[in-house]
């Protein structure tokens, strides 16, 4: 068993020496690019990043398995013999660094016995960093210092809640009609993750998405959320592992209360890859 307090500080730093190499990638503006076997975008800069990760887990812990986004491809019946092992999305939000929103970020969680236990996701170009260890609360990290983190408590009026939507989504709602029947307030950000620690801290309610997402996506946002006094379920609000793919929804339960669910479902359904 890992001592998990002694990883986190190292774990922070090598998720803020990947976003920050991403951005210095991202601010030369050439890189490659290609399209995987699943008709989705990588670039050299997601590969240069997986490689940085790898080799900086490999130094801390060579004793703990790593899968990454970028070296998915271990058989299953292999991986699920590791009591331990670490999950790395080295450039969550590929679309948003090739669209050049700058909405993108890295992220890391640690794995034991099935549960995500430690989760970092950095934003290198907001420069802010989320963590939660298990058990030790959810923290946001940026130039102010370092600050607790948990998900809006108060119930809210539908008409107020806060959804964490992205760029893609933003642009389908203002040419679908549906947004004048429901008067929600909308936070474009691009990766999961981001989106997902939004809520983590309270400055959005919800973040829908309709699957498939990777595990590597959804770990250590939900170890985020969960310390941050949420968690992920999906579209029936039945709890959701990180490593199930249907769907994805990542609530304040308090706040959900009322919301128009198959409204939500077509918010879901209009994210796409
Ligand atoms: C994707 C992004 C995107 C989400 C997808 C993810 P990637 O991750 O987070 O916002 O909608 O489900 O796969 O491929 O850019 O790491
Ligand atoms: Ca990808
Ligand atoms: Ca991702
Ligand atoms: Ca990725």
């Amino acid at each position: 068993m890992p001592n998990i307090d002694q990883l986190l500080e190292p774990a922070i730093t090598i998720c803020q020496d990947a976003g920050r190499l991403i951005k210095a990638i991202y601010l030369e503006n050439s890189y490659q690019s290609e399209t995987k076997a699943d008709d989705t975008l990588v670039t050299s800069a997601d590969i240069a990043a997986h490689h940085q990760i790898i080799a900086a887990l490999k130094r801390l812990s060579p004793e703990i398995p790593i899968l990454s986004e970028e070296d998915a491809d271990i058989a299953y019946e292999k991986r699920k013999q590791w009591s331990s092992y670490w999950i790395v999305d080295p450039l969550d939000g590929t679309q948003e660094f090739v669209a050049r929103s700058g909405d993108f970020a890295s992220e890391l969680a640690l794995i034991v016995d099935g549960e995500p236990v430690l989760g970092v996701v950095y934003g290198p170009m907001q420069d802010v960093c989320y963590f939660a260890v298990k058990g030790n609360g959810a923290f946001k990290r940026d130039s102010g210092g370092t600050k607790a983190i948990t998900v809006q408590q108060h119930h809210q009026h539908p008409a107020q809640v806060h959804i964490a939507v992205s760029r893609v989504q933003k642009l389908a709602i203002l040419h679908s009609g549906l947004d004048p029947e429901f008067d929600y307030r909308f936070t474009p950000l691009g990766s999961a993750s981001l989106k997902s620690c939004l809520v983590a801290e309270g400055k959005a309610d919800v973040y829908v998405r309709l699957g498939p997402t990777g595990e590597w996506d959804t770990a250590a946002p939900q170890i985020i959320l969960r310390e941050a006094g949420g968690d992920l379920q999906d579209l029936s609000m039945q709890p959701l592992s990180y490593n199930q793919r249907e769907s994805l929804i990542n609530p304040n339960f308090a706040a959900l209360g009322d919301l128009n669910l198959p409204w939500l479902k077509i918010l879901a359904g209009l994210e796409r890859r």
